[in-house]
């Protein structure tokens, strides 16, 4: 005979033990199981750089890079990313030392609020390495998940050509 939950009663939650390697760091840690690679790196490592949007993959502000590829942090599950190599955008750059893209997005103004911004450069990063920056066109099909409620789309495309090497469009 299976044995049912009473009322009220606390489910036992399966925790699960993995390292997250994240900038360069290692960071074993032990976590719910269904805990996501966004709340994961805000939440326990304090790596708030990465933004919690819509946290159901529609907005774009959550973008990091596992293995060099782009992917959704509220969309994955944090125990996915065991001893695989995650970028925030914490690893891009900083104050003293910003990169290319980022002194590219300042000169363009390619932000207002700034809460997209992050999860912006993270995929222009990956456009640029990819080499899916040649055209606006190209660039806006490829950012097309990146979403920005203050509509600096334009600055923000002029922004990644130029630091892909290309003429800004203004
Ligand atoms: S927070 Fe992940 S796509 Fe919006
Ligand atoms: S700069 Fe405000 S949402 Fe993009």
């Amino acid at each position: 005979m299976t044995s049912q939950p009473r009322p009220g009663a606390v489910r036992a939650v399966s925790q699960t033990e993995f390292t997250l390697r994240v900038n360069g760091g290692e960071y074993p840690l032990r976590t719910d199981a269904r805990v996501t690679l966004l709340d994961a790196l805000r939440d326990r490592l304090g790596l708030t750089g990465t933004k919690k949007g819509c946290d159901q993959g529609t907005c774009g502000a959550c973008t990091v890079h596992v293995d060099g590829k782009r992917i959704l942090s509220c969309l994955t599950l944090a125990a996915q990313c065991d001893g695989r190599e995650v970028t925030t955008i914490e690893g891009v750059g900083d104050e003293s030392n910003l990169h290319p893209v980022q002194e590219s997005f300042l000169k363009h103004d390619g932000f207002q609020c700034g809460y997209c911004t992050p999860g912006q450069i993270m995929s222009a990063l990956a456009l640029i390495s990819e080499g899916r920056a040649g055209t606006p066109e190209e660039i806006r099909e490829y950012m097309s998940g990146n979403i920005c409620r203050c509509g600096a789309y334009q600055n923000i495309v002029a922004a990644i050509q130029e630091a892909a090497g290309h003429d800004a469009a203004l």
